[in-house]
C-alpha cells in the first residue's frame, strides 16, 4: 500500500506509531483534539529520532522525516490509511471513525490501535466496516517487535493483508487474531499475573520470592508483581477485569482482592512511588540458608514413566514410540542431581511398580522420584501437594516447583508435606543448593509457583488455539515477543509433555473446585493423542472430512 499515512491522537501509542512510519519512509500525518499536542508530538519524534541516530541505532536524516501536525483529522481526507490512537472509549472511537469515513476515500483503511474493545464494535454503524481493522502495537512502539493484526466479523482478509504489510514494512512482526476479548497477548498473559496473586493471598510465600522463582526456575524476564508495579495496578487489574467480564466473569480470570485493595490504597506501582513494593524498591528475596548437601541419594522412577491421563491406567510396556522417547531424557530431577555432583544409589528404577524400597503410586510421579537419606521423598511437581502425596507414601515429602531448563536454572523453590522433619528439608535445601540454586522454601500449596503458572498460560493458549483466535505459531510468538516470555505457552506445553500439563491442572482443579483451573478440552484430546500417536505437527487435530471435494 502506498500513499500517506494519518494517525490520529499524538500520545504515547500514537507518536510511536508515527516514528516507526516516518523511520521507514512514509509521509505521515498527524492529529490530535488537543491543541498543539501534535506538533509537539512531531517534536518529540525528532528529538527520539535524533537520539536514536547519534548513538547509531538508526540511519535516517531526522530533518527528512515527513512528519506533519494537523489541528483537524479532516485533514486527512486523502490518507491511504488512518491509524488511531485516541482515548480507549467505544462511543468516541465510534465517533471518530464516522467523522474520518465522511472524508476519506472508499478503499482508505481505518485501523484502530485499541488494547481491548472489539473491531467489531468499532465498525459497527459505519458505511464500510469492512475497511476497519485492529493494529494493535505494544508500548514502546519502536522497541517492541510485535503487532497484532485483528480482524473484526466484518472486516475483509485484503484489508487484514493490506494492515499486516504495512507493520511488516515497518519492520515487525504480525500475529494474526480474531476479535476475541484481550486478543491473543492481553487474554493468554493473564494468568501471569492471575497464579501470583493466588499464591500471595494463599500465604504461600511474600511477592518478592515469587518474582524471584519465576525468573530464576521460570526463565521469565521479570516477576509479576516488579511487571505490574510497572505497568500500574489500575492498568493491570482494568484489563484482568474487561478479559474476566467479556468471558462472563469466568472464574479463570478472576481478579485478585489483594490487587483491589493495591488500587483502592491508590498504590499503583513506580508512578504513584508505591506498588507492590515501596518507592525504593522491592525487599530483597530470602532464599533458605546454607545447608549441606547430603553425600548420597537414591533414585527411584527415574523417568518418562507413562502418565495416566484422566483416570486412565499407565500403559507400562504398551508406552508408544514418542513416549518412549521421552522415557530416555533424564528427569529434571536427574539434572539437578548432576549438577549437584551427589552420589547416586539406583532404587526402585521400575517406578510403574509399588512397594520394594519405596511404597505408594510412584506412576503418578513420572518427573522422578529421589529418597533422602533421612527417608523422605523429593518429587517434581504434579500439581498435587506434598502433604498428599506423603499421605500415598507413608513418609515425608518435599516437591520440587518445574523449571523453564533444570540445566540453567538458578532458583528453585519446594514445597515439605506437613510435619515433614527439618532435617529432611534441610537435605533437600543442600542438595539443590549444590546444585547452585537458590532455595525457596513455601508452604505446600499445589502446583507451587512456576508449574501452576505455567500450566495455566498453556491451558489458556490451547482455549485460544481451540476456538481459533489464532495459529499455533502466531500464539507462541505473540507471547515471546509481546510479553518476553522466554518460551511460547504451547511450546512449553510440548517441552512438558501435554500429558504432564493435563495432569497438573486436573490436579490443581480437584484441589480446588473452583473452576480456575479446568484444563482446556484441547488438552485432554492432544494429551491423548500424544500417548496413542507419534508427536503431532500441531495441538490441534487434522482436519477431518471437510465435506468439500476437490476438483468440483
Ligand atoms: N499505552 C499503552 O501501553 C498502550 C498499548 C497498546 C495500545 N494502547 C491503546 O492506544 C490508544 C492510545 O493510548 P495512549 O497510551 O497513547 O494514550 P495517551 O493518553 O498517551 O494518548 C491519547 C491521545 O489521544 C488524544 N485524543 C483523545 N481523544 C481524542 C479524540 N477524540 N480525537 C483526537 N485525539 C484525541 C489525546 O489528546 C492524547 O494526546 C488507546 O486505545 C490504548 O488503549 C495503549
Amino acid at each position: 500500500m502506498t500513499g500517506s499515512v494519518g494517525i490520529v491522537g499524538a500520545g504515547t501509542m500514537g507518536a510511536g506509531i508515527a516514528q516507526i512510519a516516518a523511520v521507514a519512509g512514509r509521509k505521515v500525518l498527524i492529529a490530535d483534539a488537543v491543541p498543539g499536542a501534535a506538533a509537539r508530538a512531531v517534536d518529540a519524534i525528532r528529538d527520539r529520532v535524533k537520539t536514536q541516530v547519534a548513538r547509531g541505532r538508526l540511519t535516517v536524516d531526522p530533518d527528512a522525516l515527513d512528519l506533519t501536525a494537523l489541528a483537524d483529522p479532516v485533514g486527512l481526507a486523502g490518507c491511504a490509511v488512518v491509524i488511531e490512537a485516541i482515548i480507549e472509549d467505544l462511543a468516541v472511537k465510534q465517533a471518530l471513525f464516522a467523522e474520518l469515513e465522511a472524508v476519506v476515500a472508499d478503499d482508505t483503511i481505518l485501523a484502530s490501535n485499541t488494547s481491548s474493545l472489539s473491531p467489531t464494535a468499532l465498525a459497527a454503524g459505519l458505511a464500510h466496516p469492512e475497511r476497519l481493522v485492529g493494529l494493535h502495537f505494544f508500548n514502546p512502539v519502536p522497541a517492541m517487535k510485535l503487532v497484532e493484526v485483528i480482524s473484526g466479523l466484518a472486516t475483509a482478509p485484503e484489508v487484514a493483508d493490506a494492515a499486516a504489510d504495512l507493520a511488516t514494512a515497518w519492520g515487525k512482526t504480525v500475529v494474526r487474531s480474531t476479535a476475541t476479548p484481550g486478543f491473543i497477548v492481553n487474554r493468554i498473559a493473564r494468568p501471569f499475573y492471575a497464579e501470583a496473586w493466588r499464591l500471595y493471598e494463599e500465604h504461600a510465600t511474600v511477592a518478592q520470592n515469587i518474582d524471584a522463582v519465576l525468573t530464576g526456575a521460570g526463565g521469565f524476564r521479570m516477576g509479576p508483581f516488579a511487571l505490574m508495579d510497572l505497568i500500574g495496578h489500575d492498568v493491570n487489574e482494568a484489563v484482568t477485569r474487561s478479559v474476566w467480564a467479556a468471558f462472563g466473569y469466568d472464574p479463570r480470570f478472576a481478579p485478585a482482592l489483594a490487587q483491589r485493595a493495591l488500587v483502592e490504597a491508590g498504590w499503583l506501582g513506580r508512578k504513584s512511588g508505591r506498588g507492590m513494593y515501596p518507592a525504593d524498591g522491592a525487599p530483597a528475596p530470602a532464599p533458605a540458608p546454607a545447608a549441606p548437601p547430603p553425600h548420597a541419594v537414591t533414585e527411584h522412577a527415574v523417568t518418562g514413566l507413562v502418565p495416566p491421563v484422566g483416570d486412565a491406567a499407565p500403559v507400562g510396556d504398551a508406552a508408544p514410540a514418542d513416549e518412549r522417547e521421552r522415557e530416555r531424557e533424564p528427569s529434571p530431577l536427574r539434572v539437578l542431581l548432576d549438577r549437584a555432583g551427589v552420589a547416586i544409589v539406583a532404587g526402585d528404577r521400575d517406578g510403574a511398580v509399588s512397594g520394594g524400597p519405596v511404597s505408594g503410586d510412584t506412576a503418578r510421579l513420572p518427573g522422578g522420584l529421589v529418597e533422602l537419606p533421612s527417608g523422605a521423598l523429593l518429587t517434581l511437581s504434579e500439581g498435587t501437594t506434598a502433604t498428599a502425596l506423603a499421605a500415598a507414601f507413608g513418609r515425608p515429602v518435599i516437591v520440587a516447583d518445574r523449571f523453564l531448563d533444570p540445566a540453567t536454572a538458578t532458583a528453585a523453590a519446594i514445597a515439605p508435606s506437613d510435619g515433614c522433619p527439618p532435617a529432611a528439608v534441610t537435605e533437600a535445601v543442600g542438595l539443590l543448593q549444590a546444585a547452585g540454586l537458590d532455595v525457596y522454601v513455601i508452604d505446600d500449596v499445589p502446583g507451587l509457583i512456576v508449574t501452576r503458572t505455567v500450566a495455566m498460560l498453556a491451558n489458556l493458549a490451547a482455549d485460544a488455539l481451540a476456538g481459533r483466535v489464532a495459529s499455533e505459531p502466531d500464539i507462541d510468538a505473540a507471547m515471546r515477543l509481546g510479553v518476553n516470555y522466554p518460551l511460547g505457552p504451547l511450546a512449553w506445553a510440548r517441552r512438558w509433555g501435554t500429558g504432564t500439563v493435563l495432569r497438573i491442572l486436573d490436579n490443581l482443579e480437584d484441589w480446588y473446585r473452583d473452576g480456575h483451573y479446568r484444563p482446556s478440552p484441547l488438552l485432554r484430546r492432544a494429551a491423548l493423542a500424544e500417548r496413542g500417536l507419534a508427536a503431532r505437527e500441531s495441538l490441534l487435530p487434522s482436519p477431518g472430512h471437510s465435506g468439500r471435494e476437490e476438483g468440483q
